[in-house]
């Protein structure tokens, strides 16, 4: 989230400097869409932004699924807190440069949001790397395209002995899996969902952090890609699982 904020004022700084020689009465606004900024923003891009929305069923001829295997990242959260501190102390210095500016090139209605702008709300020390709602909404869309494509692997209802689910010991990965489980079963039926205790250390699920690093293996074998979430039009997902 920090590196969109930094990238959106940046955004709006080169807009101001690329629009100077249009006068200083900026009465009509920036036409840039959050779109338009969202999907340009690298592995900060929004998942929502970028996502595989294809959710027709695949058929390879004299083929059926039978199983479904994902490694799944969490959903977008709060940075750490040394950076969440130091966006509030370098954003709001930024803010405070744009709003000085004697002749803005910011329209009224821009002026007035980045006036209200705040990311004082937040405790570095109390929110860092917390799974945010941007973050629930991923995996619950995410796991909605998924059981549209693969409607006889992901049914819905809930089956303990259809399903095997398991997070890591975080808010964000166990936020992240109740969300995944909204997005197969409904919000209303993800407390029968049975998790077996998370552990810190996951051997299978924080691979990164044993001495065999799989992420390293499929990096070299080319089946991953770091700077795109998923493989598209494969069943597989592999993600960066830090
Ligand atoms: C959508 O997915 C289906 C099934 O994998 C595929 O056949 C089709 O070509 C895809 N469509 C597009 C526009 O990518």
């Amino acid at each position: 989230m920090l590196y969109i904020w930094l990238t959106l004022l940046s955004l709006i700084l080169l807009w101001n400097t690329t629009t100077a020689d249009l006068g200083s009465n900026h009465e009509t606004c920036c036409a840039l869409t959050r779109l338009d900024i969202e999907t340009r923003l690298s592995t900060k891009s929004p998942y929502r932004s970028i996502a595989n929305y294809n959710d027709t069923q695949p058929h390879y001829p004299g083929c059926v699924p039978t199983r479904i295997w994902a490694t799944i990242r969490h959903g977008t959260r709060m940075p750490s807190k040394s950076v969440i501190a130091r966006a509030q102390e370098r954003l709001t210095v930024i803010q405070d440069m744009l709003l000085q500016q004697a002749k803005p090139k910011l329209c009224a209605k821009e002026l007035e949001q980045l006036r209200k702008w705040s990311w004082q709300h937040f405790n570095p020390e109390d929110d860092e790397k917390l799974l945010m709602a941007e973050g629930e909404n991923e995996l619950i869309e995410l796991a909605e395209r998924m059981q549209l494509r693969f409607p006889s692997l992901l049914p819905d209802p809930y089956d303990p002995d259809w399903y095997y689910m398991k997070y890591t010991a975080t808010q964000r990965t166990l936020k992240s899996a109740q969300s995944f489980a909204t997005g197969l079963f409904g919000r209303h039926r993800i407390h029968t969902v049975n998790y077996p205790r998370p552990l810190h250390r996951d051997p299978i699920l924080r691979v990164s952090r044993t001495s065999f690093n799989i992420l390293k293996y499929l990096k070299i074998s080319n089946i991953y890609d770091y700077n795109t979430y998923d493989i598209k039009n494969k069943w597989l997902y592999i993600t960066n699982l830090n």
